[in-house]
């Protein structure tokens, strides 16, 4: 089940998670929310978007925390999950790689979404498990609601956003392949999917492919999410590791030991853009 609630909570009316009563409800703009959930006849003639091959065994994709993933986000946590420097390493990549009144989808998102301030977008669209948190997001429109590891289809028409985000939370998706194939379904081609972590995470909820991978590791398995969706470009990989002090002193020592001279978060992005030339079998 989803639920799409526009961001001005006074607008919100809850209705039947039926496409035509969700149109009913947002006023502002039209989302394109798909009726039919097919793919256009272009897409059904090439081979873009569909997906070769599974990344994960079936091992890869198990959790310790076996309980619902709403259950565990039904909370909000007004909190940042990666540092400062973290952030702003994302929000200029961001500002780079965005264009201005663009169309964006932020998937797995929160009460912040990173963008640069001075920016202005056509719309951005929010997705995540939590409406309180969703609804405090100052850059969203409008968001929707909806558990990815239950149902990957996203309630969006084709070719719908020229950037889709998913920040510090790959590794909690079960089924990566599929959510990778609706990103690539419902980009506009030329568009972007930038996915960006660090190695913090929640452990008990992260999959076991990712608890247990090293940082090259993790780096290699969001590549291949990519990869293995038929029509997207190389993926290219951004890091920016902390800088680790020189300064060998015994006071250093003790500091870091402390946690006091802690390095900040390391930080890694994987993007890709989806080919703007069909793919034929
Ligand atoms: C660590 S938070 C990151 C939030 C946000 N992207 C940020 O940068 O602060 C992880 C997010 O993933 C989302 N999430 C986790 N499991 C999910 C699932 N099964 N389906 C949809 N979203 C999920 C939650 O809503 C949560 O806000």
């Amino acid at each position: 089940m989803v639920t799409i609630i526009p961001q001005n909570p006074k607008l919100w009316r809850p209705s039947p998670p039926t496409s035509s009563s969700l149109l009913f409800t947002v006023k502002k703009f039209h989302p394109k929310i798909s009726n039919t959930l097919n793919n256009n006849d272009e897409t059904k003639q090439s081979s873009a978007g569909k997906i070769k091959r599974e990344v994960l065994t079936k091992e890869g994709r198990t959790k310790l925390n076996i309980y619902s993933d709403r259950d565990f986000y039904a909370y909000p946590r007004f909190v940042t999950h990666v540092d400062d420097g973290f952030i702003s390493t994302l929000t200029n990549l961001y500002r780079q790689r965005l264009r201005p009144d663009s169309e964006i989808l932020d998937l797995m998102s929160s009460w912040v979404s990173h963008l640069p301030q001075e920016v202005v977008f056509e719309r951005v669209v929010g997705h995540g498990l939590n409406a309180q948190e969703l609804a405090k997001n100052p850059r969203l429109d409008y968001f929707i609601v909806k558990d990815l590891n239950q149902e990957q289809k996203l309630e969006f028409e084709d070719c719908s956003f020229d950037a889709v985000l998913c920040t510090v939370s790959v590794q909690y998706l079960q089924q990566p392949e599929k959510v990778f194939g609706e990103v690539f379904r419902v980009l506009k081609p030329g568009g972007v999917f930038i996915v960006s972590f660090s190695n913090r995470m929640f452990y008990e909820k992260a999959i076991s492919a990712w608890r247990e991978g090293s940082a090259y590791g993790r780096v290699q398995l969001v590549v291949q999410y990519f990869q293995c969706v038929e029509g997207f470009t190389q993926p290219e990989i951004i890091r920016k590791l902390p800088d680790v002090p020189d300064d060998k002193s015994p006071f250093s020592g003790l500091m870091r030991l402390l946690g006091l001279l802690s390095a900040s978060d390391p930080f890694y992005a994987v993007v890709s853009y989806k080919n703007f030339k069909p793919v034929y079998e």
